[in-house]
C-alpha cells in the first residue's frame, strides 16, 4: 500500500496533516525549497521514525521548522541564545530559505538535533507548510523536524510524486504526503551557523553571501573543520544512480564527437547547445541561476530514470548566484 497523497489546497488535508504530526506520525511536507519528511520535533519516537524511514544515521541533526506567526517566540522555545546578527538574518529572510544553527536549550529536541548542543531552525515560506505548522502549533506542536524527504544520500524531492517514489514502501498509515506543487526554490535552504560569535556559511543555497552579509551586518566566514557535521555537507550527497560528471562546453563537445554513437548510456544537461548522438537524453540548463536551481533535482531524477550510466553536466558559471547549484552538482559528482 502506497503513502496517502492529499492535495494541500484542501483545508481538511491540512488538518489531517497537523493531526498526524500531533499524534507522532510522519508527513511529507511541501516547502519552498524541497519537500521535507516531517514529525513533531519534541516527540523522540516520531523523530526516530524519520531517521528510520530515511536510513539516516541518528547523529545527523535535522532542521526544526517553526510557524510564521510568532517566529521569535518559537525560536526561543528551542534556542538558548540568539546573537544580534542572527536576529537581523531572521528579520531579513524569514519566512524563507534560510536555516540558522543556534545554541540549543538543553532540555528540548535532543533527538532531532542528533545530540548536538545546537539546533537548526527555519521558518518556511510555502503557504501549505505554514498552514500545517500553524495548525500543528494549535495542537501543541511547537516545532516540526523535517529533513529533505529522500532516502539518505539521494537527490532531494521537489514534487509530491518524488516523495511518493522515495517512500513507496510506506503505507497510508505510515506516511501522509501533502501535494503542494513543485517547489519554487528547488534546492535546500542556505545554512548559517550562528553559534560561534560570527556567521559561518555551512551550506550555500539561493541566498548569496553578499545578501547574507548585508543583512547580518558582518562578514560571512567560510566553514572549516570546527564546523558541526551536516549530512548536506558530506561530499558525496544528492547522488542519482547514474554517475554525474561536470565538464565545460568544450570538453563536452569533444567527448561527444569522439564517442559518436558509442555515447549511449550517457545523458546530457548543458546550457550550451552540444551535438550528441540521436536518442541521447538531453536537457538544456536555464541561463538563469534561480531557474536552474528550481529544476535541478527534478532534471537529475528524470535523466536518471532513462537508465543511463552517466549524466554529463556542463559546469555552471562561477557567479555567486550559482553557488547553490554548483555545490549540489559538485556533491552529486563526488
Ligand atoms: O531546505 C531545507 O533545509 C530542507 C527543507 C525540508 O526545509 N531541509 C533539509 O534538511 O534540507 P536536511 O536534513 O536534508 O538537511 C539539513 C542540514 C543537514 O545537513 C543537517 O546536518 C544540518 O542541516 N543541520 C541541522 N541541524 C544542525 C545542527 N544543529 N548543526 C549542524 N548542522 C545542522
Ligand atoms: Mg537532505
Amino acid at each position: 500500500m502506497p503513502p496517502l497523497l492529499l492535495g494541500a489546497r484542501d483545508a481538511t488535508a491540512i488538518d489531517r496533516a497537523a493531526q498526524r504530526l500531533a499524534q507522532g506520525g510522519l508527513v511529507g511536507l511541501p516547502t519552498e525549497t524541497v519537500y521535507g519528511l516531517a514529525a513533531d520535533a519534541e516527540n523522540a519516537t516520531a523523530v526516530q521514525g524519520i531517521f528510520a524511514a530515511k536510513g539516516r544515521p541518528a547523529d545527523h541533526p535535522l532542521i526544526v521548522h517553526v510557524a510564521p506567526d510568532a517566529p521569535r517566540a518559537a525560536v526561543d522555545a528551542f534556542a538558548s541564545a540568539v546573537p544580534p546578527f542572527a536576529e537581523r538574518l531572521i528579520a531579513a529572510f524569514w519566512p524563507g530559505p534560510l536555516t540558522l544553527i543556534l545554541p540549543r536549550r538543553a532540555d528540548v529536541a535532543a533527538v532531532a538535533a542528533g545530540g548536538q548542543n545546537s539546533v537548526g531552525l527555519r521558518c518556511p515560506a510555502h503557504p501549505a507548510a505554514q498552514a500545517v505548522l500553524r495548525a500543528a502549533a494549535g495542537l501543541g506542536v511547537r516545532g516540526v523536524a523535517a529533513p529533505s524527504a529522500n532516502r539518505f544520500g539521494r537527490v532531494s524531492p521537489t514534487t509530491a510524486a518524488h516523495v511518493a517514489e522515495e517512500f513507496a514502501d510506506l503505507g497510508e498509515d505510515a506516511l501522509l504526503i501533502l501535494d503542494g506543487g513543485a517547489c519554487d526554490v528547488g534546492i535546500e535552504s542556505t545554512i548559517v551557523d550562528c553559534t560561534r560569535g560570527h556567521p559561518v556559511l555551512l551550506r550555500p543555497g539561493v541566498l548569496t553571501p553578499a545578501q547574507l552579509e548585508a543583512a547580518a551586518g558582518e562578514p560571512l566566514r567560510a566553514r572549516d573543520e570546527a564546523a558541526p557535521r551536516a549530512s548536506g555537507t558530506l561530499e558525496s550527497h544528492y547522488a542519482p544512480r547514474a554517475k554525474v560528471r561536470l565538464m565545460d562546453a568544450k570538453q563536452l563537445r569533444a567527448a561527444f564527437q569522439v564517442l559518436g554513437d558509442d555515447a549511449k548510456h550517457i545523458a546530457l544537461y548543458s546550457r550550451t547547445a552540444i551535438e550528441a548522438a540521436r536518442g541521447t537524453p538531453k536537457r538544456r540548463m536555464p541561463e538563469d541561476a534561480a531557474a536552474a536551481a528550481q529544476e535541478l533535482f527534478a532534471v537529475l531524477r528524470e535523466l536518471d530514470a532513462t537508465g543511463v550510466r552517466l549524466i554529463w553536466v556542463e559546469t555552471p558559471p562561477t557567479g555567486p548566484e550559482w553557488d547553490g547549484v554548483r555545490d549540489r552538482l559538485n556533491r552529486a559528482a563526488a
